[in-house]
């Protein structure tokens, strides 16, 4: 079979395996998927003796993605301005394609699977570290009304929405800032939340009908999830779907057949009970 892997540090809970294991099962592709933990300092010695031995594609997570930006040959245009490598591809001819899949995972999973429609709607996306850089060009792509960056620090966030204008009405704050605003889909992409940790929102930020999604995820709630089922929100989900997404769209890159994400979501939400 043909060889795939996620590298990352830590990389023990990783579920890509097991979705990937579902897709090639579902698809009848011959391909074996393994996880690696990779700390950042051995990353290209990893990936020389992956390479070596034939592997065909890899994924990278945290801390990896900035690293495999660097080491692919020709990237596409929303790695490029992700400035981050989520997938690798082996071309025919040896050289190293680089894609960032986590976007348009994300909008999948709002649009497809929960039908939430982001044009001219009021975006309020938290944090400006790399998780919210990978997702900004395919959230932009969907035509919001406006797209705030709320961050801590606030020239981080400033900086960011910097690079992103020419793509779409594209602002950004700090928390203080957002006092009297209201927002139709709040998005979390900060690391407080792997933590239990949420940053500061006023009470009234989620206007009526509004939609919560955190792009992190566990075996229970994030705390930011519970924010958004406290704060009457029509949808709060957390990042198990945009995962498999993300995923489905890697396969895709590597095999040309798109897996039906579907089962494979209601699974892994099943056996986390
Ligand atoms: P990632 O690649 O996961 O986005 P990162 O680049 O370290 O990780 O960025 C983490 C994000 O979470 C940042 O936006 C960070 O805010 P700062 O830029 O101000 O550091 C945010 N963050 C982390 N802990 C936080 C907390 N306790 N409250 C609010 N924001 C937090």
């Amino acid at each position: 079979p043909d060889r795939y892997a996620v590298f990352g540090h830590p990389i023990g809970h990783s579920k890509s395996p097991r979705i990937h294991g579902l897709f090639a099962r579902q698809t009848g592709q011959d391909l074996e998927y393994s996880a690696l933990d990779v700390p950042a300092e051995d990353f290209d010695g990893a990936l020389d003796g992956f390479l070596r031995q034939g592997g065909q594609g890899l994924n990278c997570t945290i801390p990896l993605k900035e690293l495999a930006w660097r080491r692919a040959d020709r990237c596409s245009e929303r790695a490029r301005r992700a400035k981050a490598v989520n997938t690798l591809k082996r071309e025919a001819d040896g050289s190293l394609s680089g894609d960032n899949t986590d976007g348009v995972g994300l909008v999948r999973d709002l649009c497809g699977n929960l039908g939430l429609d982001l044009a001219g709607k009021r975006v309020l996306l938290l944090g400006a570290g790399g998780a919210s850089r990978g997702i900004l060009q395919p959230l932009l792509a969907e035509r919001p009304h406006s797209l705030v960056i709320a961050n801590r620090t606030v020239d981080k966030g400033e900086q960011l929405a910097g690079e992103f204008t020419e793509l779409g009405a594209v602002s950004a704050c700090g928390f203080a800032d957002l006092a009297g605003r209201r927002f139709d889909i709040i998005l979390n992409a900060t690391a407080a939340s792997l933590q239990g940790d949420l940053p500061p929102l006023p009470e009234d930020i989620l206007a009526p009908g509004g939609a919560c999604y955190d792009l992190a995820y566990g075996t229970s709630p994030t705390a930011f999830v519970l924010w958004g089922r406290a704060h009457g929100a029509a949808v709060s989900a957390d990042g198990l779907g945009m995962l498999v997404e993300q995923a489905a769209e890697a396969f895709f890159i590597w095999r040309g057949v798109r897996p039906d994400t579907a089962p494979v979501i209601r699974l892994l939400s099943e056996e986390r009970g």
